[in-house]
């Protein structure tokens, strides 16, 4: 078995300020990042941002500042956000890092010197807010066909890089591998995209009209093209030309985490440079779906975007983090409004997850003095669910089905509540049934932690909380998988922390 899991997200852009659209692929990528630590595997996590490029360069002079000033004001903003959503990336790059610029230019050399880079004039149309050329087959007006604004005409001397030469590997690729572009809908979608020709990706600009990027390092009056540059990324963070043993380490990626937006970047030119290269393309490339604020998908061009920063000020990032991935599958589109987020909170947390915390301290404080008591097998209603429950996650995490671990958890959350109504623990407290409601309450207690364990890949810092007040002497970091099948490792006798409600209702 592997025991490295290698998982990327994409590279923001800095032309704005991040917003819940990034968030979320950053919270999911977490959530796989945890999940994976406690199942044992050597995690390496990256992150970053995208710094190249005409649209950065644009927003940079409007604003008075350097490119290299404007870039260096935004990209601490994403940093920051992501310590606020607790999001334990190991690695966090820059496009404009030493490193990167190497490896482009590394790459680069390569595959001119292979033949698949060459000089050609270009006449087409260029999107500058989407960084995307179009060629007059793919047009009916000069208008991008993504985002509907006005394209430009170019007609320029530019570097090319051989997509259509290798065209026909790409489709016996992902025939083969099924894991490859995930979800299944995505995959036929290139599939049946790969059935045309392809167009040759430019990857230069003239300095003439962009400074703005990696020297091309064959011709020193062009730049590399924003994103043939990025998506060199996720090898040149883990060393590639540069630290062979880290890299044989950990390429190939596990997963590549994207937006549907930008998938055919991902599975179209990014395995074909890397074939190119003789490497072998990421084992997955997962797409999940959009964000929208109603009918458009949220973003900062449209206007419709709803600031991360006040949502987790005002609910906390584990009831954010909870939300955005309970709310939809991963894959598919959805929603974002107030009111869902706040009856998924009253409802999931504060009712079903938080008072059952709540409730269960609360008895042993009254019962026991708050102390676990002696060891007990689990009860029958337990049994079957909790024999269920790892394979569950596993499987779910396995296709990226967050919403699917969020329901197994919960029905086992579900369960015990009823278990508590059920038992009448008053009625054996006035009888004094001690042995039964000892027995009662040992349950509930290893109950509790089970679910902080699980709980913990998607809101890290109410399990930490939860944890602490269950008196877990062992860090939770350092927890195994494992742990959530064995029983009776809450050690009788543990004094708890009972504290006040972690998700209260919101009125
Ligand atoms: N810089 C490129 C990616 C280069 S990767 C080598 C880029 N950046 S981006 O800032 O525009 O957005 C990247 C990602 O943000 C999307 O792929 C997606 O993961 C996420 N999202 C941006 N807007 C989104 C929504 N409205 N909803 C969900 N995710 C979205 O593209």
């Amino acid at each position: 078995m592997d025991d490295k899991f290698y998982l990327t997200t994409p590279l923001y852009y800095v032309n704005a300020a991040p917003h819940i659209g990034h968030s979320y692929t950053n919270i999911a990528a977490d959530c796989l990042a945890r999940f994976m630590r406690l199942k044992g595997k050597e995690v390496y996590f990256l992150t970053g941002t995208d710094e190249h490029g005409q649209k950065i360069f644009r927003v940079a002079q409007e604003e008075g500042l350097s490119p290299r000033e404007f870039v260096d004001k935004i990209a601490p903003r994403f940093v920051n956000l992501w310590g606020r959503l607790s999001i334990s990336y190991n690695d966090f790059i820059r496009t404009t890092e030493e490193r990167h610029k190497k490896t482009v230019q590394y790459v680069l050399q390569i595959l001119y010197e292979k033949g698949d880079i060459y000089l050609a004039e270009y006449q087409g149309w260029y999107c500058t807010p989407c960084e995307t050329f179009w060629t007059a087959t793919q047009l009916t007006s000069a208008i991008c066909p993504d985002c509907k604004r006005p394209l430009e005409e170019l007609r320029e001397k530019n570097y090319f890089f051989r997509l259509e030469k290798y065209r026909s590997w790409l489709i016996r690729f992902i025939e083969n591998h099924v894991d490859f572009i995930k979800p299944l809908t995505r995959r036929n979608e290139i599939l049946k995209f790969l059935e045309s020709p392809l167009t040759d990706l430019c990857i230069s600009r003239p300095k003439t009209r962009l400074e703005w990027g990696i020297p091309i390092p064959f011709n020193a009056d062009y730049v590399t093209y924003v994103w043939f540059d990025a998506l060199v990324n996720y090898i040149s963070a883990v060393g590639f030309g540069q630290d062979e043993g880290k890299f044989k380490k950990f390429w190939p990626a596990d997963v590549h985490i994207v937006g549907k937006d930008i998938l055919r970047q991902h599975t179209i030119y990014w395995p074909i440079i890397l074939h190119a290269l003789g490497i072998e393309p990421p084992k997955t490339v997962f797409a999940h779906g959009w964000w929208m604020m109603g009918e458009g998908k949220m973003s900062k061009s449209r206007g419709n975007i709803v600031d991360p920063e006040e949502v987790v000020s005002n609910y906390g990032a584990d009831a954010y983090r909870y939300f955005l991935l309970r709310e939809i599958p991963f894959g598919l589109d959805g929603n974002f409004s107030e009111s869902a987020l706040i009856n998924r909170i009253n409802s999931d947390l504060a009712n079903d997850l938080g008072n059952l915390y709540f409730r269960t301290f609360g008895m042993l404080e009254k019962y026991f003095s708050g102390k676990i008591p002696e060891v007990s097998s689990p009860h029958k209603v337990f049994k079957e669910k909790l024999a269920r429950l790892p394979q569950e996650l596993v499987e779910a995490m396995e296709n990226l089905n967050f919403q699917e671990m969020l329901i197994s958890i919960w029905e086992l959350v579900k369960l015990t509540n009823k278990f508590i109504e059920d038992s009448h623990p008053w009625e054996l407290a006035k009888a004094k049934k001690n042995t039964e409601l000892a027995s009662f309450m040992y349950n509930l207690m290893e109950i509790l932690r089970i679910v902080t364990i699980s709980i913990f890949p998607f809101m890290p810092n109410s399990a930490q909380k939860f944890w602490q007040q269950q008196g877990q002497e062992k860090k939770l970091e350092e927890v195994t998988f494992s742990e959530l099948s064995q029983w009776g490792l809450s050690s009788p006798g543990t004094k708890i922390e009972k504290s006040e409600p972690l998700f209260p209702r919101i009125a």
